[in-house]
């Protein structure tokens, strides 16, 4: 054991037995072993503290998006009670008031023919919508997709990620190849007319934000074109402002054929996801609507959710407040790289959608640790686990900004601190392989 022990409440002991006994006994091993048994309790804003108050966290990872309007909004909280007195779920077999209404702001809010929306649950769940439109569209069944990238767990999104999420399972298909990020010779060599997709996230997060090199993203899709395959953008993360624009594919001058939509979506309230799709696609469910059916998926609270975050995060003044974050972090976080040279190596920014780029692999996870004991959340990125993932909520302030980047100065030295013990960098090192 490293780290000594606190004693907890008798609330917070209940919830961690339960959560080990009938939940998972792995996270509350792993989070025990680092004394990181943090238990939700209260949130607000972009604070989140323990059940038994004891501790906060200030939430710097906003669930990849989901709480990128903080904690509990209370725009998007009115909404939703306000939609109680008169909704529910609704029946995914009839037609529906607030789901067609999202629809068509959504299409409002997409450039070019991006104008029909299948909805969903979850990322997972959109992107196989998508995989599944460009199969049945294409009539071709293989999809491209980058090492590295993460598109969700669910039986198609979790087959273009990488085989640690699949070979335990036994879930490989030879269908499902994945290329390195950024090297468009590499999709030329292997994009045929067997290809129904290429999917990619428009800044891979689980990657570790690299950005996208100029002209890759353009260049992917005039290849998709010259070969009939379809390009798909996961904006699960990147989309609603993350980037300082609505959509991160704005930036890079390219109209994908599909774009995925989750996470905040939700409000951080009510879950619901969105496979927004060029309207040549649709033509895939007109015969028969009724071959793929989501029970949940568009749920009519959901959609009132929905629409209030898409007023919101299309505001110019809320992306204007994004940009201006962005800049602020900049130069804290400059200053910090001097400051931390040894440990903190580089910042991938577009928006809030930062990078912190670390010395090594190891480095990560003990930032992830060392920024939790300053009560900041971050997460390391797991599929390059010398980068930590910054993304904090695009509500907060310059006051916000101030503190973080105090609590990340003392997080640096208290990384660089625990780096030094071996026993640390072993269990990490054991952890990792
Ligand atoms: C980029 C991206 N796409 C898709 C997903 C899957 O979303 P969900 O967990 O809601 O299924 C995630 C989840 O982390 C993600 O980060």
């Amino acid at each position: 054991m490293f780290f000594s022990k606190k004693k907890l409440s008798k609330e917070k002991k209940i919830s961690i037995e339960n959560f080990k006994e009938h939940v998972s006994s792995g996270k509350v091993d792993f989070y025990q072993k680092y004394n990181m048994d943090f238990v939700m309790g209260f949130r607000e804003g972009p604070w989140l503290f323990d059940i038994d108050g004891k501790k906060k966290l200030f939430n710097l990872h906003s669930n990849g998006g989901v709480f990128n309007l903080g904690h509990r909004n209370k725009e998007v909280i009115k909404v939703f009670k306000e939609g109680l007195n008169f909704y529910d779920i609704g029946n995914h077999h009839l037609l529906s008031k607030p789901r067609a209404d999202l629809a068509n702001m959504i299409s409002d809010l997409m450039p070019g023919d991006l104008d029909y929306t299948i909805f969903g649950v979850s990322g997972g769940e959109a992107i196989d919508t998508a995989l599944k439109i460009a199969r049945g569209y294409t009539q071709r069944k293989k999809i491209i997709s980058v090492e590295g990238g993460y598109h969700g767990h669910t039986g198609l999104s979790v087959q273009t990620g990488n085989a640690k999420y699949k070979a335990p399972f036994l879930l490989d298909s030879p269908d499902f190849i994945q290329i390195p990020y950024n090297d468009i010779e590499a999709l030329k060599e292997i994009l045929d007319n067997e290809v129904a997709a290429v999917i990619v996230e428009t800044i891979p997060a689980t990657l570790g934000m690299p950005l996208p090199q100029e002209n890759y993203l353009k260049e992917i899709k005039e290849l998709c074109e010259k070969k009939g395959a379809l390009l798909i953008l996961d904006e699960v993360q990147t989309g609603l402002g993350r980037t300082g624009k609505l959509w991160a594919f704005e930036h890079f001058d390219v109209v994908p054929d599909m774009v995925v939509l989750a996470k905040g979506l939700s409000g951080g309230i009510y879950p619901i996801s969105a496979t927004v799709i060029h309207k040549k696609l649709e033509s895939v469910f007109h015969k028969d609507p009724f071959i793929h059916i989501s029970t949940s998926g568009g749920a009519e609270l959901g959609s009132l959710v929905a629409l209030k975050v898409l007023e919101i995060s299309s505001d110019k003044e809320f992306l204007q407040n994004v940009n201006h974050l962005s800049e602020e972090f900049r130069e804290g976080l400059e200053k910090l790289q001097q400051k931390h040279n040894g440990y903190f190596k580089g910042i991938r920014r577009l928006g809030l959608m930062i990078g912190l780029e670390l010395k090594d692999e190891l480095a990560g996870p003990i930032m992830t640790k060392a920024a939790f004991d300053n009560d900041l959340l971050i997460v390391y990125a797991n599929n390059d686990t010398s980068v930590v993932q910054f993304l904090p909520p695009l509500i907060i302030g310059e006051k916000d900004v101030k503190y973080v980047l105090k609590q990340l100065d003392k997080s640096f030295k208290r990384a660089a601190f625990l780096y030094k013990t071996l026993q640390i960098r072993e269990a990490i090192k054991s952890f990792l392989n």
